[in-house]
């Protein structure tokens, strides 16, 4: 009769067959080595003590132990005095093998100025796997039941307190609705608010064209008095660093854009996007601060923490709040409630805070290296764009067009991309120097191909 175990530690299916004839421990040691090279047990995990598997397979302890001894002999396994025996960081791939390096998937081999996100490399796992075992260490049962449809209130009462400590957000709990990030709930806002068309600023990430009117961007931002001429009432923005041009709006436009709002009584929908990455002076806080019955924000933490945690916030005007949170329940039925209790629990931390104080400074740090590259290499290029968040512009010479040096420079290994997809007009040629997840030692080969291939084209 087969015994099998899948007990304590992983996960896993281990079937002794004592009919079969074949030795029970090298029966043991075949099916661990198995799952160990096929992925099932992986790198780091721990498996149960040679006491606990002896006696769920009915074998005897030092059977076992032999088993393990011989594993380890082989490097599948590690074991460390007082610690469990784990399958070897490198195993999986078989003994010897060094793992890949997690995050950097770039085909690029000089650089990659791709934009859009962090250094996957700098994400804080280890605060992040904290966050997580607390929430679930002290979360009552009710919270692995289905949640308000706004959200965990925990995490919008500490959303709502670091948003107006941060942001100078006017905002209480009872204004902020949990999403999967920016994208959904600019869906839902899109979806919610009685508005068509809404305008959004060129170059942008633009909108259906059904609904959508473009509006221009100079060096202050959106053209307020463009705006107006569209006759639209909603309007998406990106006031803390422009997406993609960089500007930041000015004053006098940030009171031109909320008095437009308060005459028509439109709708400013901000995308607080890469506010938490302002280097050169303090931050210019949100647009919602100033004028909470006209604005509706959004926030996110994919490029504060990563992408792949798919957590944001709408904070919404009252009238708002009601038909939002429905089309949120009706979405989906909220967002993962351990994960919003674990980013409470890593922002009242302070962890949230000191990691954010740590990559703006790596950020701070890649900015420089990037300006001191082009100053030395193509000092000729005007760049803009870089009061905030992680990438740049860079404006090519006249006669150049954006895809000739975007597939030169692909050629020669350098990973560009032009800004031409985010314009509704012809423009002239520009790149989104990204270096959110470039290393700081590639900025400068990077910038010096770049350079080289213009002089290539005869553009220097
Ligand atoms: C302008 C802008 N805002 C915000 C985001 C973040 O979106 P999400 O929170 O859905 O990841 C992005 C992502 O690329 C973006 O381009």
């Amino acid at each position: 009769m087969p015994v099998e175990w899948a007990g304590s530690g992983p996960e896993l299916l281990v079937t002794i067959d004592r009919a079969s004839g074949a030795g029970l421990r090298a029966q043991l040691e075949e099916q661990l080595r198995t799952a160990i090279r096929a992925g099932r047990l992986a790198g780091g995990e721990p498996l149960p003590s040679s006491r606990v598997l002896a006696r769920t397979l009915g074998l005897s302890r030092g059977l076992v132990q032999d088993c393990y001894a011989q594993l380890q002999a082989e490097g599948y396994l590690t074991s460390r005095a007082g610690s469990a025996t784990r399958v070897a960081a490198t195993a999986s791939r078989g003994p010897g093998t060094p793992p890949p390096k997690p995050g950097r998937t770039t085909g690029h081999a000089i650089a990659d100025f791709a934009h859009g996100v962090p250094d996957l490399g700098l994400v804080p796992r280890d605060d992040w796997a904290w966050a997580v075992r607390e929430a679930c260490r002290s979360a009552p049962d009710s919270a692995f039941g289905y949640g308000e449809p706004a959200g965990a209130r925990p995490l919008r009462e500490v959303l709502a307190a670091y948003l107006g400590r941060v942001r100078a957000a006017a905002v209480t709990p009872d204004d902020l609705i949990v999403c999967s990030g920016m994208q959904q709930s600019l869906n839902l806002v899109l979806a919610t608010v009685d508005a068509s068309p809404v305008a959004f600023e060129n170059p942008g990430p633009g909108l259906p064209a059904r609904r959508g009117i473009p509006v221009p961007v100079d060096e202050e931002g959106l053209d307020v008095e463009a705006l107006r001429r569209t006759g639209a009432r909603a309007v998406l923005v990106t006031p803390a660093h422009q997406w993609p041009t960089g500007v930041v709006l000015s004053g006098p436009r940030r009171r031109q854009l909320i008095a437009w709002a308060r005459e028509c009584d439109g709708i400013i929908i901000e995308d607080d996007y890469d506010a938490e990455f302002r280097y050169d002076r303090d931050p210019v806080g949100s647009l919602q601060g100033l004028a909470p019955d006209h604005v509706v924000s959004l926030g996110t933490v994919s490029k504060s923490l990563a992408p792949a945690l798919r957590l944001g916030w709408i904070v919404v005007p009252p009238r708002l709040f009601e038909p939002l949170a429905r089309a949120k329940w009706l979405a989906d039925r909220g967002s993962p409630g351990i994960d919003q209790l674990a980013l409470a629990t890593l922002i009242e931390s302070g962890r949230y805070d000191r990691h954010l104080r740590r990559v703006r400074s790596e950020y701070a740090a890649r900015r420089e290296t990037l300006v001191g590259a082009l100053t030395r290499h193509a000092p000729h290029l005007a760049v803009t764009g870089l009061a905030a968040g992680f990438h740049a512009v860079l404006h090519l010479p006249p006669g150049t067009t954006e895809d000739q040096v975007v597939s030169s420079a692909v050629a020669r290994g350098v990973g560009l991309y032009g800004m031409a997809g985010l314009c509704a007009r012809p423009a002239p040629p520009r790149l989104i120097l990204g270096f959110g997840n470039t290393p700081r030692g590639r900025i400068e080969p990077g910038i010096a191909a770049i350079a080289d291939l213009l002089g290539a084209l005869g553009k220097t």
